[in-house]
């Protein structure tokens, strides 16, 4: 039996520049019909200028494939309406990072006056231009995620018209938030999905599962696969599939991020078919993220899988990937 799967979309990844983007974006753009591409770049993607020529660079990275990037600002207060407006048609949204809260954030929101932050998000809202946030505080590490939960409402409930995506959620707090607010809407990854902290370091520390935010409690994974399974319409998938090159992950100071995108769909179908929910997939991996994203166009592309092991290469290029070495249930045709 094969299961096919229209314009899958992975609506948070990190494709990174030069060498390793030549490496990681191929593995992206055979396996999805586009992605939302992160800008946390040194220096950060802030400009339109920087937008455009990444845009173009990772177009080359990717050839013939068809696939389209979705490109991301790194959020600034400092945007006007002026220049969102000169650079709206050609983004799909943009990324706040808390500064310092993880890889090359250092240039993020220090704060969250709302004041300072209104005239940048009230434009945002008036362009449709929607939010995409790294929620996390920078409190004790296992708390971060759920602290953030009351910025969330205070964003959502000042910028009612503001569409707010809360990234990689992590636990059953955000999900609790999102059938709050009408506005707040959320990706889960794939590693969120099948692993708790248990598996980073309750046993040998596992570098390769070390990411942000940290993986939870297991009532936190139940609460993020159920809205998943069940192709809750708030969700999407994004795999924040985050590639550091193996020394920077197997070393004393350990980078964040986990590197999924080549096993990303397989595994995925894996686990709706476990839990018999394969009828949802479509939703998440693509339909859910076409309805929230109203500024998006998506090329038509399909792909199709069979139950048929596959053994995950150990590593790609520098970057070891999950499940590195380990055989999976299904395999792209
Ligand atoms: O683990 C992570 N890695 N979380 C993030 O938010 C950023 C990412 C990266 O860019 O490496
Ligand atoms: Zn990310």
């Amino acid at each position: 039996m094969s299961i096919t799967l229209n314009s899958p979309l992975d609506m948070h990844l990190h494709l990174r520049d030069e060498a390793m983007l030549k490496t990681v974006a191929p593995l992206s753009s055979r396996d999805f019909a586009g992605a939302v591409i992160m800008p946390n770049l040194v220096p950060p993607v802030d400009t339109k200028e920087a937008l455009l020529a990444y845009k173009e660079r990772i177009n080359s990275a990717i050839g013939d494939d068809t696939f389209t990037s979705y490109m991301t600002l790194f959020f600034k207060p400092t945007y006007t309406k002026e220049f969102l407006e000169s650079v709206k048609d050609e983004l799909i949204a943009i990324k706040l990072y808390p500064a310092g809260i993880t890889t090359n954030s250092e240039g993020g929101l220090s704060g969250f006056d709302v004041d300072e932050l209104r005239p940048t998000l009230d434009a945002m809202a008036e362009l449709n231009i929607p939010l995409c946030v790294h929620g996390e505080t920078n409190g004790f590490v296992m708390d971060r995620e759920a602290e953030f939960v009351s910025i969330y409402e205070m964003l959502a409930t000042n910028f009612p018209k503001l569409k707010i995506i809360m990234e990689h959620i992590t636990t059953k707090a955000s999900v609790e938030a999102l059938d709050k607010f009408e506005n707040l809407y959320a990706t889960i990854t794939l590693h969120h999905l099948l692993i708790t902290l248990d598996d980073v370091a309750g046993g040998m520390l596992q570098p390769h599962l070390f990411c942000k935010p940290i993986a939870k409690r297991p009532e936190d994974r139940e609460a993020l696969r159920k809205v998943a399974l069940e192709g809750h319409s708030k969700v999407m998938f994004g795999s924040d599939s985050a590639p550091h090159p193996q020394h920077a992950k197997e070393n004393c100071g350990c980078a964040a991020g986990v590197f999924t995108s080549p096993i990303a769909v397989q595994v995925l179908t894996e686990l709706f078919m476990e839990h018999s929910n394969l009828e949802n997939l479509q939703a998440f991996i693509s339909g859910n993220a076409q309805k929230i994203y109203t500024n998006i166009t998506v090329p038509e592309k399909s792909i199709t899988l069979e139950k048929k092991p596959f053994v995950v290469p150990a590593i790609y290029g520098t970057v070891v990937p999950m499940y590195a070495g380990e055989t999976i249930a299904y395999s792209i045709v």
